[in-house]
């Protein structure tokens, strides 16, 4: 089995470590290029969307997400965007915070009724907790209680199918994916389900004007804009900012979570600045502003575990990063995880640091050694959601909970089509 294939991130990483800025690799048919140079990366970011675009490992997406903002390229890609990033700046995604914070109240609330002396898994529950909090934020009401755990294993399978799908197509040639193997069934079936689970859900909650979800956001502005159905999918967002939304931040909650067991000084500070700052209350989003240590911890987290680990990208043209030609049509790979962990970016690059994150440390490393949510045109329309969510939820739970780990614990790294933590991340749970 080729290295790539047993693990990508070892592979990669030694490729980044060995091999420069520009290194190349065969795969199946095709030469591919990881890029681990800084200079190298803002290069990419700066020309992506016209030397370089998305190829056909993202057409594996789109049984699932559609034709949406994570899939599309060029002018439809562009007149998605133009739509969609004014729906989730900064401040519109603050008048969600409401929502996050009732949500993590009951999660809490729960927690705190429990009998047993059992670890809770905490990355089912937060993604349980992530998908609450999409559903609200995106159609403006909760899941029905019976779709949950169904949608959560949807979102579950096709997360763990795509990579496959990924690799087969890579090695060759994308027919095997044709064949009903058991993973793409169930990538289908999954598929489906959360379709089905969408449409009912649009068809149950009928933007208002004055309707505050991202579905009425979304279909406001597509008749402000006159944009034709064929180009603006409604249904295809959704589904796409509902999947891109979900995994992405309840892994990076597990993370945070388990390395806060693993530092337990480090969850005592935060115990200190989160009272501090919040006393009883629950957060606002000056709260959240203050809280300067939480945050460090989070970019720490985002630095070891970043949930998108891999970027990919197909050049269109010739193109030549720093010294090294780019064939037209090379696959071009630029990875969080390899940056994050870089030697010569960072000392002692396995270390949990928050430190690394306070302001002048942060000022004399280039950009580009640390990217956990993208850079150039397709830089996450979600992060300031992502991020309100992530601060939102470390500070309630870790104001309100002692989280241990069970003794013997290891957990290892699953990258899928993000970067899950195997096992699970299992942990105590103490009242304060
Ligand atoms: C911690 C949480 C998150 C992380 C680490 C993350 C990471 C990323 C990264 C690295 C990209 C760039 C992908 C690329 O260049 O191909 C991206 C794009 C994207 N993200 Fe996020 N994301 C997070 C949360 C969210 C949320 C909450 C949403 C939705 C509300 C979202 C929606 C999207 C979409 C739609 C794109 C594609 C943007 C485009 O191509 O124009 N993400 N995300």
């Amino acid at each position: 089995m080729p290295a790539f294939v047993r693990d990508p991130l070892r592979f990669w990483t030694r490729l980044a470590n060995g091999y420069g800025g520009v290194a190349r690799y065969r795969i199946g048919a095709e030469q591919h290029f990881l890029i681990s140079d800084p200079q190298g990366i803002a290069h990419i970011f700066r020309h992506d969307t016209v030397r370089y675009y998305r190829g056909k490992y993202h057409d594996l997406l789109k049984p699932a997400f559609g034709e949406g903002l994570l899939t599309s390229n060029d002018e439809p890609w562009r007149q998605q965007r133009r739509l969609i990033q004014p729906l989730l700046t900064k401040q519109r995604v603050s008048n969600w915070l409401d929502i996050v914070v009732s949500a993590t109240a009951a999660t809490i609330e729960a927690w705190g009724d429990r009998r047993d002396e059992a670890p809770v898994d905490f990355f089912e529950g937060m993604a349980r907790l992530v998908q609450e909090i999409n559903a609200k934020v995106l159609f403006g009401r909760a899941l029905p209680y019976q779709a949950q755990p169904a949608l959560l294993s949807s979102v579950s399978a096709i997360n763990g199918s795509l990579l496959r799908q990924v690799k087969r197509a890579m090695i060759w040639d994308g027919m095997l994916n044709r064949l009903p193997l058991p993973d793409v069934r169930r990538f289908r079936a999954a598929a489906n389900t959360l379709h089905r689970t969408v449409d009912r859900l649009t068809a149950e909650s009928r933007p208002q004007v004055d309707d505050d979800s991202l579905y009425g956001g979304l279909t406001r502005a597509a008749n402000e804009t006159g944009s034709p159905p064929e180009t603006f999918k409604i249904r295809d967002q959704l589904i796409t900012l509902f999947l891109a939304g979900h995994e992405t931040t309840a892994v990076a909650l597990a993370w945070i979570f388990y390395f806060l067991t693993e530092h337990s000084p480090w969850s005592e500070r935060l115990h200190g600045e989160i009272s501090t700052v919040l006393g009883d209350r629950t957060p606002t989003l000056a709260d959240l502003n203050r809280l300067v240590l939480t945050r460090q911890v989070i970019d720490e987290s985002l630095r070891l575990r970043p949930p998108v680990y891999a970027i990919g990208r197909r050049a269109r043209v010739d193109d030549e990063v720093c010294g090294c030609r780019i064939p037209a049509e090379s696959p071009v790979v630029v990875s969080p995880y390899v940056m994050h962990h870089h030697p010569a970016y960072w000392h002692e690059p396995e270390r949990f640091e928050p430190e690394r994150f306070e302001p002048d440390r942060v000022a004399t490393r280039p950009a580009f050694c640390y990217f956990p949510f993208g850079g150039g045109p397709h830089v996450c329309v979600g992060q300031h959601l992502g991020m309100m969510e992530l601060l939102a939820v470390v500070a309630m739970v870790v104001r309100d909970f002692r989280l241990t780990a069970p003794p013997g614990r290891r957990v290892a790294l699953q990258p899928w089509i993000t970067l899950r933590p195997k096992p699970d991340v299992r942990l105590f749970l103490a009242r304060r």
